[in-house]
């Protein structure tokens, strides 16, 4: 009689787990974090959290706030927390400590989980905080639910030990809030994303052509004139100008205090605020306020998105229709710099300040007698000179502020200013260059880290000039051979706006590049596996993030299980079609008859020739008899554009 009941007792224990109870008790469990941490040993067993918990904090300031913060995350869970400071763990406690210990290194920390409670230890309370963050990943799913639960559930933490710390002090994130305006709910909201994952570094690129979004009290019309342009929707770059009488109605702007709140908001989460102001290009909506800053005598209008520059061709030459620069040649250019620079340098702690320098149109500049009068005076060469003028001369008022300059790597052009930073993004070129001069450079290349390209294939993503897959950026290796690492102050991965007007957008194209930004900036290159397997094992792992982003409601890209697609050329009625998917273990089933393939549709295997008379390519992926992927429709004649 015992025996019977015990077995059904058994079943029920067992179905009483949540899915990733059970998924935990299996042998080769190991838990999801990002960025992987330097090293880990995982133990036997779990400890069972009490529905009553107790977090001990260290009496410091910010470690407290720390563990308050805590509270209310696991709070949402619906169990009591309450902190006390105090440096003794209890029964089952969660003990934040700051310690002295030799062994943990800058930034570290050491997390510990025992039958008997978590500690976690570090010499700073940056350390605490990370240690906190990669906790939080070994909590259920469900800690990331916004919504209170009703019901309590068993909080289930695996026994290990973490010991782990950041390779880089710069790993960061650039917002484009020029392009669109992004409010300081939705930056604060931006920051608790970046935070979960060990960034911490917030680039705004704060002015451009589409917008000036920091309030400048001194030039009042650089935001009452600046911040607003007329509303467009579509795509940019293709906008129509301003028309005669048209209200400039779309923008926003940040105050002093906005910037305060955000400065703390950050810190609080262990996040500097690196702010741009993009001189002397990019820089209509300053002219639009201020015309006289111009070489140029003209009208200007903050740009919705309308074509002025010119990419003949792609690559890196281009001219403009208008002049969008700040004028070199004239004193009044640096003495309304100066104003911005001395409230900027006031408003955000950083020691850095951004001056872009990227991408300055010079064809206004070659015609303009003030330039060829500036050139002759200080015997400069070129316009390649004329930038470098400019450029060292903004480097002088920022460091008279107290702060070092960085700008895009455009700023090597005839010749770098003494102290300035480089942050390289034509490639790794300019920061080896850069690096080899002794300058500090912060690598964020195109072609590893711009996460405003295109994440999946052309046909079912928000069309970008350009890719960048998953895969790419995990293997971002920011250190190139042959120069000074010291020099390599870290990376970062820019999201430019043009084209991403709202916070769910936003969200698409970081994540969950992101995931693999902050390993290629964390984590130690020794342990980094860069190689299939370890491809294997982050892609397991960023599977359970998305996870935690749907109990979040944080949405993400899931391009990476649409399939590649490539076509090769035989002759002129022979086309080849190349597939592949950039996650193992995906069937891709394919039709040519516009009818829609399931999982009893072909299933790819090898290249094959596109039949002639076929007008739409379709696919989808499935793994384990579930679609995955999202139906791609591709027009054959597209496919035979792409032929190589
Ligand atoms: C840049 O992408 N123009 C820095």
């Amino acid at each position: 009689m015992k025996k019977l009941l015990a077995l059904p007792l058994c079943i029920l224990l067992f179905i009483s787990l949540t899915h990733a109870q059970q998924a935990r008790r299996s042998p080769n469990w190991k838990p999801s974090i990002i960025p992987e941490p330097y090293s880990m040993q995982i133990g036997k067993g779990y400890l069972k959290l009490p529905y009553y918990l107790n977090i001990i904090s260290s009496a410091n300031k910010e470690v407290r706030q720390i563990a308050d913060r805590l509270a209310i995350t696991l709070q949402n869970t619906a169990n009591e927390v309450k902190v006390k400071e105090g440096t003794l763990p209890g029964n089952k406690t969660i003990l934040l400590s700051l310690v002295k210990d030799a062994t943990i290194q800058p930034n570290g920390y050491k997390l510990q989980i025992s039958a008997t409670g978590v500690s976690i230890k570090a010499n700073e309370p940056a350390g605490i905080f990370y240690g906190v963050q990669t906790l939080l990943q070994l909590f259920p799913d469900e800690v990331e639910e916004l919504r209170v639960r009703k019901s309590p559930f068993d909080w289930e933490l695996p026994i290990l030990s973490i010991q782990d710390h950041p390779r880089f002090n710069w790993r960061g994130l650039m917002l484009d809030v020029s392009r669109h305006f992004f409010t300081v709910k939705e930056v604060k909201d931006f920051i608790d994303q970046m935070a979960k994952y060990k960034f911490n570094l917030l680039h705004l690129h704060l002015t451009d052509d589409q917008g000036w979004r920091l309030e400048i009290k001194s030039l009042p019309k650089l935001t009452e004139v600046g911040a607003w342009r007329v509303e467009r929707t579509g795509t940019f770059g293709n906008f129509p100008k301003p028309q005669p009488g048209e209200k400039a109605s779309y923008g926003g702007f940040y105050t002093h205090d906005d910037i305060r709140e955000l400065v703390k908001y950050a810190g609080d989460r262990f996040v500097n605020i690196l702010p741009e102001i993009d001189v002397p290009g990019h820089s209509l909506a300053a002219l639009a306020a201020y015309p006289e800053l111009s070489c140029t005598p003209g009208e200007y209008y903050v740009s919705p998105g309308d074509r002025f520059m010119i990419w003949p061709g792609g690559g890196q030459h281009f001219y403009g229709t208008l002049d969008n620069t700040i004028c070199p040649a004239q004193e009044k250019s640096y003495e309304y710099l100066d104003k911005i620079f001395t409230e900027v340098a006031a408003l955000f702690p950083f020691g850095y300040i951004h001056m872009g320098g990227d991408e300055t149109a010079r064809n206004f500049w070659e015609k303009n007698e003030a330039i060829k009068a500036l050139m002759q005076k200080e015997n400069l060469k070129d316009l390649d000179e004329v930038q470098s003028y400019f450029v060292k001369r903004v480097e002088k008022i920022i460091n008279s502020k107290g702060k070092k300059m960085i700008g895009w790597d455009e700023i090597l052009q005839g010749g770098l200013a003494p102290n300035a930073a480089v942050m390289s993004w034509r490639g790794m070129k300019g920061g080896i260059e850069a690096a080899t001069q002794g300058h500090e450079v912060v690598m964020s290349p195109t072609d590893f880290s711009y996460f405003d390209y295109m994440q999946g294939d052309a046909s079912i993503e928000p069309p970008v000039y350009a890719s960048l897959r998953l895969k790419k950026v995990f293997r971002f290796e920011p250190v190139p051979a042959g120069v000074n690492a010291s020099l390599i102050k870290g990376g970062q991965a820019n999201l430019w706006s043009e084209q991403v007007t709202n916070t769910r957008h936003l969200q698409y194209m970081i994540w969950p590049r992101a995931f693999a930004m902050s390993e290629a900036l964390w984590t130690a290159k020794e342990i980094r596996d860069t190689t299939e397997t370890g491809w294997n094992y982050f892609v397991k792992k960023v599977e359970k993030h998305f996870d935690r982003f749907d109990n979040a409601t944080v949405k993400y890209a899931r391009s990476l299980y649409d399939p590649i697609v490539q076509v090769s050329k035989k002759d002129s009625s022979t086309y080849t079609l190349h597939l592949s998917t950039e996650v193992s273990g995906l069937t891709i089933h394919y039709s040519f008859d516009n009818s829609f393939p399931d999982q009893y549709y072909p299933a790819y295997q090898a290249p094959f020739i596109i039949p002639n008379e076929a007008t739409n390519l379709k696919m989808i992926t499935y793994r384990d008899k579930e679609p995955i992927g999202r139906l791609m429709v591709i027009p054959v004649a597209d496919l035979k554009k792409r032929a190589k």
